[in-house]
């Protein structure tokens, strides 16, 4: 063998040794779609999945930027095939996986595959643990461009952050060789830390058990009130998993979020106050915007919190990650800097108290490194009822029904010669 193709061989291992799911130039902003698990459960077949979206396709959710339909759990057969493939199930799918890609792929949207990094998946489906090429290759055969990737039943590899970062890095690689790009949404529900080790293998992670349509509510079967958690559960109300998100937006970047697991818009239970509040914090913190509604059945409530631009923009568009500056009894405070000069600045006030009440922002909470920036007035938009609110100085009044949410946005009214110095709060890693 000639040298110069033995040096291009050595690059090109080397090359394959550092491939990186978070490299697949996907989820530059937060993925958006629908998902099938919290309305259909394991009842999914061809035609659920294509009638949603056919769905989400007329109602032009596509238009605001939801563009993944993912199929979760249930869609195989309880053995693999004899070379030790996956087989989806024929009753379900009488025209196969790839046949559901094509038809998806025709309405121009991007299809979602689901399994767990364990023996089995969380229906007790096969899982993908120690199948992780064959699944990836058979995967990209089928033209998949996602996949949510789950923690069940997986052999007791977790613990430590390098036990879990090791389990589902083989899927990462294994997705990478197929040369398909496939974004890949890590369900770990927040165990061992994924904000620290997931960036540079994953798109997305969770950082919570899993999610239910309640406002607030403790329950055992979700236990941890922190982000570091030993047993991530389920049935974790909405202010459960924001508190829990509130310090982890230092970790995400681009093509890297955190997941703050699937939207509760649409599925009962939750208020339209308890929904708008959802689904602005988990814009603000660049969570993926999962919907999980009957999308087939979608009321012109549910259509209009998931179609709200101004709110849609906070997590597709050039804002940083939120944060939050202050917690107390009742309310809590959120910030999100644009990323421009423009000195922007998105202020959220939580009204998590049980009445509707008024509410003063002082700038020393908005601006909080910044003292020049206190001293300067600002013109004042609502984001939900598009409201103009004037230019305000020093401090900022609202009203916020109970279980509810003020989100508005700052922008700098003065002259322009006292305009002060914007310095971003934090810089993402990707800018540094
Ligand atoms: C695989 O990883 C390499 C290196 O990180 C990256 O350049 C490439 O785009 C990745 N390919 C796919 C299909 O994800
Ligand atoms: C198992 O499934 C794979 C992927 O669909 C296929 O290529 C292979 O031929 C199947 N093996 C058997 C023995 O049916």
């Amino acid at each position: 063998m000639i040298p110069q193709a033995t040096s291009f061989i050595l690059a090109l291992a080397t090359l394959l040794e550092s491939t990186l799911a978070s490299d697949n130039g996907l989820a530059l902003t937060p993925q958006m779609g629908w998902n099938t698990w919290n309305t259909f459960a394991c009842n999914i077949n061809e035609d659920t999945i294509l009638g949603a979206a056919k769905a989400l396709k007329e109602l032009k959710l596509d238009e605001y930027g939801y563009h993944y339909v993912v199929m979760d759990d249930c869609w195989s057969l309880h053995q693999r095939n004899a070379t030790g493939y996956l087989q989806y199930d024929p009753v379900k799918f009488p025209k196969g996986i790839k046949h559901l890609a094509d038809e998806i792929h025709a309405l121009g949207l991007g299809f979602g595959m689901y399994s767990s990094a364990g023996r089995y998946t969380c229906g007790r489906y096969p899982g993908s643990l120690n199948f992780e090429e064959k699944d990836a290759d058979l995967f990209a055969e089928w033209e998949v461009d996602y996949l949510k990737y789950d923690n069940c039943h997986n052999e007791g590899q977790s613990g430590t952050p390098l036990i879990s970062y090791n389990r589902y890095e083989v899927m990462s690689r294994a997705l990478n060789k197929t040369g398909r790009p496939i974004l890949y949404s890590m369900c770990n529900w927040g165990e061992d830390s994924p904000w620290d080790w997931a960036p540079t293998i994953a798109n997305s992670w969770r950082m919570s058990g899993d999610i239910v349509n309640v406002f607030d509510r403790y329950d055992d079967r979700c236990p941890c009130d922190d982000y570091i958690c030993r047993l991530p559960g389920h049935h974790c109300s909405i202010m459960n998993i924001i508190n829990k998100a509130a310090p982890l937006g230092q970790k995400a970047h681009t093509g890297a979020w955190n997941d703050l697991d699937m939207l509760e818009i649409g599925n009962d239970n939750l208020d339209y106050e308890e929904q708008k509040l959802h689904f602005s914090i988990w814009a603000m913190v660049k969570s993926p915007l999962i919907m999980g509604h009957d999308i087939m059945h979608t009321s012109k409530q549910t259509l209009e919190i998931l179609t709200n631009k101004d709110i849609i923009d906070l997590s597709q568009g050039n804002w940083g990650v939120a944060y939050r500056s202050y917690k107390k009894e009742h309310s809590q405070l959120w910030l999100q800097d644009a990323k421009d000069k423009s000195g922007n600045i998105v202020v959220a006030l939580i009204n998590n108290g049980n009445k509707d009440d008024d509410f003063t922002i002082n700038f020393e909470d908005i601006f909080l490194d910044e003292w020049d920036r206190r001293k300067v007035g600002y013109k004042v938009m609502d984001l939900w009822t598009k409201e103009d609110l004037g230019v305000v100085k020093h401090k900022l009044k609202v009203k916020v029904k109970r279980h509810g949410i003020f989100v508005g946005k700052l922008a700098f009214a003065g002259d322009p010669s006292l305009k002060p110095k914007v310095k971003k709060y934090h810089a993402e890693p990707d800018e540094l």
